[in-house]
């Protein structure tokens, strides 16, 4: 019997320790005893770190959503798949049976096929948070084509670049999008996108908000009439463990947006798998994640995790304070939402508004509590677990990223004792090692780690599309022999992993990561400017919020700089959206350099930090006069 729901800390250890003596037959046990395959694997695990190449579960064939939709059929069919709560909160909720959810991937799968798409295809989603967006997905995983969903909140140039980094065929959109009381209009951003983007052949429009829009003749089809049209049933493509299932976008801490390839049979038994366990997900559980299938959170977590399980899952489109702070609870409580993951982000901003929002609500549903995405301080953790936990569900604090695909280090609710800011252990399966600047691994207690994995878990992404180079840069090359994840972390005496943020120029910004090189590219386009460095800055809400360093080729005197300030920020919507905006903007007369010509952002930073009294020594700089002038007019 294979351990697919681990219900005690002694089954836990005892768990992990079988995945790391013998992870072959322990993931084997798994993949065998809980999914569908068409043809069983011949190898379970081959690996080298040093190329790097990773297959789980060569030889084997399946269908990703025969396991997320056919194989409940005869059990679950009636049951709820899918719970979308929409933006209007006087709207009712949807509830989509697994059966009805079938039949809808079902007909969007047939109407891919008809305008052309194929196996292996890529396929560009810019949806908002609506069924079609789910039903895309899989609709696209049906059929064997790569879904590449970009977040509906990025720009058009930011859409159109990734569009045509994966050479995307077809662009799923809506004729707009609701975002608590304001509209957005997406499909302006596709028409603009799509201006750069000849590799795009059709573009299908749900209707969302009835607004007025520009069809292309030839490109642009509305969706409904081609669904109505098409046949309730499709023939799953058959796939092999390691074709491709998506590629979805992440930004480095230099140029281009990596898009992280994810293959089919490894995510889905590691997705599913982590899912059961993380939120101890039992039969007639609702599950509400808030986060948006634009992000890898949403990949795992509101479609294929839970999808896989037979699980109810809840899909919402608003905001959380629209009408007010209390959505959420409302949601819960109108749901009986029994688990329930978000960012620290929103927790801080809900926390703002204090309890009476909260205590309005009968939150008594709630079982689980689960946190992702940025390091979760002290006072949120405690606002969370006395306020809407009420001390008994407990939190789990999920540590994870776009390029590992699942969860990797986090508590099993019911088994491992929280503690505050703390990820805790590893999942099973999962290896983690601390390592110095100097590729000496660290012990317990020790400062300064960067967090590694040493050994290959199922739904690790598999490479960068077009760029394995950058692959194997990126993760491989820093430790010999290991996956680097650009975060530090300390472990504790009793070996729990607290995760202390990243040691790269990401700057992860209300649960966003940012890369600051294109957020620099965008403001260095501005005519007036010279040079430009951004740094993050701790922010009560955010987590960190972006100071920007600019320079411009002629500082006279009387310039407007309110003005400059907006027109850059306008650039950076522009470019990449209005999530990377800037904070505070400082112009000076000259950067930190070291003698190479490098920006000292060490320095930079500590000055927006309001750490200026540690900047350490700054006597070998090219530059050092310009440090004084910095301080002096920081904001
Ligand atoms: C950060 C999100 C601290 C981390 C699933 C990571 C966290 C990056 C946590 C990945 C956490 C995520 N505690 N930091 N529980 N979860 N992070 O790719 O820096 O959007 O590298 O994936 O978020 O962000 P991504």
């Amino acid at each position: 019997m294979s351990n697919y729901h681990i219900k005690s800390f002694e089954e836990y250890f005892q768990v992990y320790r079988k995945s790391i003596e013998n992870p072959e037959v322990f993931w084997e046990e798994i993949a065998e005893e809980h999914f569908t395959w068409r043809k069983k694997w011949h190898n379970v695990l081959s690996w080298d770190f040093t190329k790097p190449e990773v297959k789980w579960f060569e030889g084997a064939q399946l269908n990703v959503t025969e396991n997320c939709l056919d194989r409940h059929l005869s059990t679950r069919g009636d049951k709820t798949a899918i719970l979308f709560e929409p933006n209007d909160p006087n709207a009712s909720a949807e509830h989509i049976t697994y059966k009805q959810l079938h039949e809808r991937v079902c007909k969007f799968a047939n109407v891919l096929k008809s305008k052309g798409i194929q196996k292996g295809d890529r396929v560009c989603i810019y949806l908002p948070m609506i069924p079609e967006l789910a039903i895309s997905v899989l609709a696209c995983a049906r059929i064997g084509a790569v879904h590449s969903v970009v977040f509906a909140g990025f720009s058009a140039t930011a859409l159109s670049t990734r569009v045509n980094d994966c050479d995307a065929k077809m662009v799923i959109t809506s004729d707009g999008s609701y975002r608590g009381a304001k509209t957005i209009d997406l499909k302006g951003i596709v028409d603009d996108a799509l201006e750069d983007c000849p590799g795009v052949d059709a573009v299908l429009v749900a209707k969302r908000i009835n607004s007025d829009i520009n069809m292309k003749t030839g490109r642009d089809h509305w969706l409904q009439p081609l669904l109505d049209d098409a046949y309730g049933d499709c023939v799953i493509e058959i796939m092999d463990a390691e074709d491709p299932l998506f590629i979805l976008y992440t930004s480095g801490s230099t140029g281009m947006p990596k898009g992280m390839l994810h293959t089919s049979a490894g995510y889905m038994v590691y997705s599913a798998y982590t899912f059961k366990n993380v939120f101890d997900y039992r039969e007639n559980d609702v599950y509400w994640c808030t986060a948006d299938i634009g992000w890898i959170t949403g990949h795992s977590y509101i479609v294929y995790g839970p999808l896989a399980n037979g699980a109810t899952t809840v899909m919402f489109e608003g905001v959380p304070s629209y009408p007010d702070f209390g959505r959420f609870w409302d949601i819960v409580e109108k749901h009986k939402v029994n688990q329930f993951y978000t960012a620290p982000t929103a927790i801080r901003a809900l926390a703002k508004h204090g309890t009476e929002l909260v205590e309005k609500h009968d939150l008594s549903s709630l079982k689980v509590l689960g946190t992702v995405g940025e390091p979760i301080n002290e006072e949120a953790w405690h606002w969370y677990n006395e306020n809407i936990g009420k001390k008994k569900s407990p939190i789990v604090d999920t540590w994870w990223q776009t390029e590992t695909g699942g969860i990797m280090i986090t508590p099993i609710p019911f088994s491992t004792p929280t503690k505050p800011t703390y990820a805790t252990l590893p999942f099973i399966g999962i290896q983690p090692v601390l390592m110095d600047e100097n590729g000496k691994e660290l012990g317990d207690n020790q400062v300064d780690g960067r967090l590694c994995i040493k050994y290959p878990w199922p739904s690790m992404a598999r490479t960068i599309w077009g760029n394995h180079q950058r692959y194997k840069d990126t993760y491989f090359s820093a430790f010999e022999n290991m996956y680097f994840t650009g975060d530090g972390a300390l472990r504790d005496e009793v070996g729990y992993y607290r995760i202390t943020g990243r040691v790269d120029d990401v700057i992860i910004v209300s649960g966003h990561n940012l890369g600051t090189a294109p957020i620099e590219d965008a403001i260095n386009e501005h005519q007036a400017v010279a040079e430009s460095a951004i740094v993050g800055f701790p922010h009560d809400v955010k987590g960190n919020a972006l100071y920007g360093y600019v320079t411009l080729k002629d500082s006279g005197e009387n310039r407007d700089h309110d003005n400059l300030r907006k027109e850059i920020n306008q650039l950076i919507t522009d470019r990449i959206g209005p999530i990377a905006k800037l904070d505070k903007i400082q112009f000076t007369n000259g950067l930190p350099k070291t003698r190479s010509g490098k920006i000292m952002r060490r320095i930079l930073r500590k000055i927006a930090c309001n750490e200026a009294d540690q900047l350490g020594d700054i006597s070998t700089l090219l530059n050092p006069e310009v440090v004084d002038e910095i301080i002096n007019n920081a904001i």
